[in-house]
């Protein structure tokens, strides 16, 4: 396979010499047997190139068990790694096998590998070392074949410096370690991954794109990009459905940057997001919206290739027909004050106890008396 084959299969956008040369090193070690440890940031394709590994290794046929370490109780963990016996622990009614046993003779991904249990990571060195492992409740030991692939965002030196992570663990682990270097060192990436994701998005979302001038690019590359290539990703989703059909030019985009973003700005803001909590909720508002709009499109695409509305206004299923104009057939199914008032509905059932009426005003662009207003109409308040 070449870089550019591997690149292609994996939807991994990049030209920067810092990617080729990831590129690279996976095509070496992924056909091996090799222990890989991926680490970067928050955000930058640490999932995307553990997959890449996968892809291009000769287990490629077999399963990949994607596992987020961050994610699972601590009290459950191993069971969950290493299965347990029937009776093992109250509620074990029956065997179970862990998700090591699962990806036998396949690869296992541990996501979040910096949040393990200092307790478990010792049975995890004996796998990684040995392919050796006993189910919870177990005194036999069993043995499985499989390719691990960790990630971690956190600084796995200073954890073993503060004893938070085995140290022979540590150094087992980064023998072959690539490091994904954060999108802010590879900026002539940006308006590669900038288009790519935009047209996605408008084709995900029904909408055209416009383009970005030339300046709109500038300030993207110019960003920090504290949340690397995710926030890169949900900023453009923001912008290309609110903006939906203009072109992007540097006004619109500076609306979704916050202005500490833009380089040589503080370095001192929160790391997962790298906005101001006032933007963050905003964002996480946009994406409500945003996902109450697709919803909203795969209903309406749903209903008109099923059903038509009769004399009285019901829906009713029918055979379209072949000759009634699109226009017609949009216009039967919501009318922009339903619309309206769904969003509204939907804003305010998950969002009453979290933000002021204010604050949802001005995500809707609306005034908050005529905000005030539709929620009485609604019988909302
Ligand atoms: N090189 C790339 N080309 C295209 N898309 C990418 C690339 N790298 C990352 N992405 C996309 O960016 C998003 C984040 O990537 P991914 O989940 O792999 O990052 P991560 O480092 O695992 O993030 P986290 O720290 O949040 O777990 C995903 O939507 C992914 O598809
Ligand atoms: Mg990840």
């Amino acid at each position: 396979m070449t870089a550019e084959e591997l690149q292609q299969k994996c939807g991994l956008i990049g030209e920067t010499f810092e990617i080729k040369e990831i590129v690279n090193t996976i095509l070496q070690v992924a056909p091996t047997d090799l222990t890989i440890l991926i680490t970067g940031e928050s955000g930058p394709g640490k999932e995307v190139i553990a997959k890449a590994i996968y892809l291009a290794s000769k287990r490629s046929n077999q399963n990949l068990v994607s596992v987020n370490s961050g994610a699972i109780p601590e009290g459950i963990i191993e069971s969950e790694l290493f299965g347990h016996e029937k009776g093992s622990f109250t509620g074990a009614s029956e065997m179970r096998k862990g998700y090591f046993e699962l990806a036998h003779n396949g690869t296992i991904f541990l996501d979040e590998i910096g949040e393990m249990p200092i307790s478990t990571q010792v049975k995890f060195l004996r796998i990684l070392e040995s392919g050796e492992f006993m189910r919870v409740g177990s005194s036999t030991t069993k043995k499985v074949d499989v390719r691990i692939i960790a990630a971690t965002n956190k600084d796995l030196e200073q954890e073993v410096a503060q004893k938070e992570f085995r140290s022979d663990l540590f150094y087992r682990l980064r023998s072959v370690n690539i490091k994904i270097p954060p999108l802010r060192n590879r900026r002539d990436d940006i308006p590669l991954l900038m288009n790519f994701f935009s047209n996605e998005i408008a084709k995900k979302n029904y909408i055209t794109f416009e383009g970005f001038s030339g300046e709109a690019y500038q300030l993207f590359k110019n960003t920090t990009w504290n949340g690397n290539i995710r926030e890169l990703r949900n900023t453009l989703e923001s912008i290309i459905v609110v903006e939906k059909g203009k072109k992007i030019d540097y006004e619109i985009a500076k609306k979704y940057i916050s202005e500490n973003d833009y380089e040589n700005s503080s370095k001192n803001l929160p790391m997962v997001t790298g906005k101001t909590v006032e933007q963050a909720e905003r964002e996480i508002f946009y994406r409500v919206l945003l996902d109450l709009k697709s919803e909203i499109i795969y209903l309406r695409n749903l209903i008109e290739e099923n059903f038509g509305k009769d004399k009285d206004g019901k829906f009713l299923p029918i055979i379209k027909h072949k000759n009634e104009s699109e226009t017609e057939t949009e216009n039967k199914i919501l009318s922009i004050e339903e619309t309206i008032n769904n969003t509204i509905a939907k804003l305010w059932n998950n969002s009453k106890n979290k933000m002021t009426i204010k604050q949802m005003a001005k995500i809707l662009g609306i005034s908050t008396r005529t905000l005030g207003n539709k929620l009485q109409e609604l019988g909302l308040k």
